[in-house]
């Protein structure tokens, strides 16, 4: 992967000024809400774009009807996330009869999409602004260009490989942060729309995140999460991610995590970091996808069953506590039922605290799109539902494995089932709920486990 140029400060600037025009500007919107779908890449990117807007003046409305700018940051990874984030563009004409001034803006993934726009831009002319993924640090000119020229903005850039520093921020809260590392994939799987809407992998300097991660610090981060595409194949200015990972761990920030990891890039190195650092929580997201051969080599993934289940075994040898999750597709086009039931039986054998399970979903401009794919969406329903109650059983398994024990948990919020409660991460990255007051949030609290639930944990505080 090389490493790419920053976007220039004086690029920044100039969008600061635009910030300041637009807050300066009398018929500005005055509120915002932001509907973030997706990954934490994409909500980080929310958290920038907030800071952009409350820069140019405006305060967040958390109803979204009652907000002045609309803005959905999208998804485009299933065609589920593209249909969802298009209906609800389309409930937004119906609301902007009602408010004319309201302003729309839609960027993201979605829009970043071969001929995305130029669709939108036809067929949804009420929308205020469509941006795509490269040029979101624009922002504040196009809310500019929106308010001055009384017209739609259309601007998607096809460049990529640029490194963005300095943007504004108003992250969701104090004590956990998450901090991108490396933009963009070049792994091109042949399912997965990624690498042409994120672009070529490219990494910050050490030197930044490390800048960050000890500015969250200063300001009371208890838990960040490293986050890329694949941040294994990590590599700013010569340091690899392993290294990364050992300066951070080094700056005392009680629980570091990081997300997303591909299989074939994940090095000794690494898997030996889960045993030496004090700080790196014992969890690591590792999706396989497939648990057949045949399936892993069409889908580009690189790497072989037998190469997955070794670094489950070495990860366990280097951190026996360590709690391993994965992302699995069912119904890659030619798949056969028993390849489907090789995946079936390596996560029996992996035995994860969860995985993430999607029917294969077709994407314009990918390989696998164009592959012959025969088995009917009923058949796919059925299989995944066999991978799902296998996967919940083993899920369940793994949970009640922690009853008894003690644990230590940073408590993130009130429960969303009992207001009494509140609810946070065990290092294993498990939710525990137990009763507390919300002053609790932002802190650790040292937990019993008492019981096991579906998907949580439940306790009390010692
Ligand atoms: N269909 C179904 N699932 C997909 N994923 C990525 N692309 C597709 C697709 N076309 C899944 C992969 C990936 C996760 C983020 O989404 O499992 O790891
Ligand atoms: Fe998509 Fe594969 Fe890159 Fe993950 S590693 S983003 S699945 S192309």
């Amino acid at each position: 992967m090389k490493e790419r140029p920053v976007v220039a400060e004086s690029e920044m600037l100039r969008q600061r000024e635009f910030m300041k025009l637009v807050e300066k500007m009398e018929d500005r919107p005055r509120s915002y809400h932001i509907v973030s779908m997706g990954c934490q890449m994409n909500e980080r990117d929310s958290e920038s774009i907030a800071g952009m807007l409350r820069e140019m003046g405006m305060r967040p409305e958390p109803v979204r009807e009652n907000a002045d700018l609309i803005l959905y940051n999208t998804c485009c990874v299933r065609e589920n996330a593209e249909n969802k984030a298009l209906g609800n563009v389309i409930w937004l004409k119906e609301l902007k009869k009602e408010k004319p001034d309201l302003m729309i803006c839609v960027g993201g993934c979605m829009t970043q999409e071969k001929g995305m726009a130029a669709m939108m831009k036809a067929r949804y002319p009420f929308i205020d602004l469509i941006y795509g993924t490269h040029n979101l640090y624009k922002l504040p000119e196009y809310v500019y260009r929106v308010l001055a020229e009384k017209r739609p903005v259309v601007e998607i850039m096809d460049i990529d490989g640029e490194v963005v520093e300095g943007m504004p921020e108003a992250r969701r809260n104090r004590f956990n942060a998450f901090v991108n590392i490396m933009y963009g994939c070049d792994n091109f799987c042949t399912y997965c729309i990624v690498p042409y809407v994120r672009g070529r992998e490219r990494s910050r300097e050490p030197e930044a995140v490390i800048a960050e991660c000890v500015r969250l610090q200063d300001e009371g981060a208890q838990e960040i999460m490293l986050l890329g595409q694949n941040v294994n194949s990590y590599r700013g200015g010569g340091a690899e991610f392993a290294e990364l990972l050992y300066r951070i761990d080094r700056l005392g920030i009680p629980r570091i995590r990081f997300m997303t990891s591909h299989p074939k890039d994940l090095s000794d190195e690494l898997i030996h970091a889960f045993a030496e650092l004090r700080h790196l929580m014992p969890q690591l997201h590792l999706p396989v996808q497939s648990g057949s051969d045949e399936i892993l080599r069409r889908m580009n993934r690189r790497y072989t069953r037998a190469h997955y289940l070794e670094l489950v075994q070495k990860l366990r040898a280097a951190c026996p506590d360590i709690g391993l999750t994965s992302d699995i597709i069912v119904g890659f086009p030619g798949e056969t039922l028993e390849q489907f039931e090789e995946t079936l039986s390596l996560v029996e054998t992996v035995r994860f605290d969860a995985a993430y399970t999607f029917i294969y979903s077709p994407r314009k401009g990918t390989r696998a799109a164009e592959y012959p794919d025969e088995t009917p969406y009923e058949v796919k329903s059925e299989l995944i539902q066999r991978l799902i109650d296998l996967q919940q059983a083993i899920s369940l398994e793994a949970l009640k494995a922690q009853v008894g024990k003690r644990e230590t948990v940073l408590v993130e919020a009130v429960s969303t089932r009992d207001s009494a409660s509140v609810g946070g991460k065990t290092p294993r990255g498990m939710m525990v709920n137990f009763p507390g007051k919300p002053d609790l949030i932002g802190k650790m609290a040292d937990v019993e486990i008492t019981s096991a639930g579906r998907n949580t944990l439940r306790g009390r505080m010692l």
